[in-house]
């Protein structure tokens, strides 16, 4: 049997300043409205806050949409002039920040600039009459930004100035929390960006130890993770590599105008549920040969889902020597290449799915042999 990625860390690496998880994630688009209807119908999400024009807020509408310990912000700018409407223009729609709930947000401004990092916005109360949050933002690769949440003055239901809705289309599709959050960068940025997560937050690095010129070959991209210490965080960050194919990490770059996020990995606890319920409301998959599963029992070794079962889904499965986990991708949410969403259950193995470029390869291959066309 092969065993994919085995990851440890480089170095053990200690948190500078305290961070509890990811708060939420914001992503600018073109017509929030209509974002949020496709987040809530087609991916589960129940709508839960809005502010906009009618809360008293001028420039922005914001959905807030949640399904488990999953927070997403869906903002549209009202107004072309804005910095936002600028992000749209230039990126299309896509994830502006990804922000991390401290217990300090001061601290983590202060410490994160001191070591480098640039700031966007230096810390700011915002309050509304549940309280307070202290918010502070910096820089990371591309147009994307981190921002510091400290919510221990805050008894709101999530952010000041978010009015609550109800949600009557709201239908879950067993998703739980991130997983994990992929950066895409340009071809030999991999390095600069894994060292700015040590130096600036501390985060550990983790490295492949199973054969890397092979997996890059079937991959066309090379990847470290690097990862906090309680690993609720954890971001894979992919470089475009020579490969057998063109990157695909490339092709982002290139319709994303630079660096940003590629895709959000989602944790369910049922992922066949999950798949069937989100199939059935319209999302699209990638395609998986059928020969991807000829020899998927030789490969990942026993599991517990029928092969059958996953065949019909096109749910990939792969192994390392903690355990294994399933995995499916979406096509791209945009009409460019860009962001994608992964729907990840982990069965003990720590993988982020390596050992499936190859498999999935070889399985592409065996359906060109048989059409004759290799
Ligand atoms: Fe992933």
């Amino acid at each position: 049997m092969e065993t994919a990625e085995q990851l440890r860390a480089t170095e053990q690496g200690k948190d500078l300043f305290s961070i509890r998880g990811i708060h939420h994630i914001e992503f600018y688009v073109g017509n929030a409205k209509q974002a949020a209807y496709y987040y809530r119908r087609a991916l589960g999400f129940q709508l839960r806050g809005y502010l906009g024009p009618e809360t008293g807020v001028k420039d922005r509408a914001s959905y807030f949409v949640q399904q488990g310990k999953i927070r997403f912000i869906l903002t549209t700018p009202l107004h072309p002039d804005s910095p936002m409407a600028e992000h749209v223009k230039i990126h299309g729609d896509g994830v502006r920040d990804i922000a991390f709930e401290v217990d300090d947000a001061e601290e983590a401004y202060r410490i994160t600039t001191e070591r480098g990092a640039r700031g966007v916005t230096e810390p700011f109360e915002l309050s509304d009459s549940n309280g307070s949050i202290k918010m502070a933002t910096i820089a990371t690769y591309g147009d994307t930004v981190h921002s510091f949440v400290q919510r221990d003055g805050f008894n709101g239901f999530f952010l000041p100035n978010f009015v609550e809705r109800e949600d009557p289309l709201a239908q879950p599709c067993g998703l739980k929390h991130v997983d994990h959050v992929v950066g895409n960068v340009d071809w030999n940025r991999m390095e600069e960006t894994v060292n700015f997560y040590s130096n600036i937050f501390g985060f550990s690095k983790f490295v492949s130890f199973d054969d890397k010129d092979i997996s890059t070959e079937y991959s066309a991209l090379r990847s470290t993770v690097v990862a906090n210490e309680n690993k609720w965080v954890k971001f894979p960050i992919n470089e475009p590599a020579e490969g057998l194919k063109r990157s695909q990490i490339e092709e982002y770059v290139q319709f994303y105008k630079g660096a940003g996020v590629q895709h959000i990995a989602m944790e369910s606890e049922n992922i066949r549920e999950t798949i069937s319920t989100m199939r059935a409301n319209g999302v699209e998959f990638i395609n998986v040969p059928d020969t991807y599963y000829v020899d998927l029992l030789e490969r990942v070794g026993e599991i517990t889902e029928p092969v059958e079962e996953l065949r019909e889904l096109s749910i990939l499965v792969d192994r390392d020597d903690k355990g294994y986990m399933l995995q499916i991708f979406t096509k791209p949410v945009e009409d460019r290449p860009t962001l994608f969403f992964e729907i990840i259950q982990r069965r003990g193995g720590e993988s982020f799915g390596k050992g499936n470029f190859k498999a999935l390869f070889e399985a592409i291959e065996r359906d060109q042999a048989e059409r004759g066309n290799l």
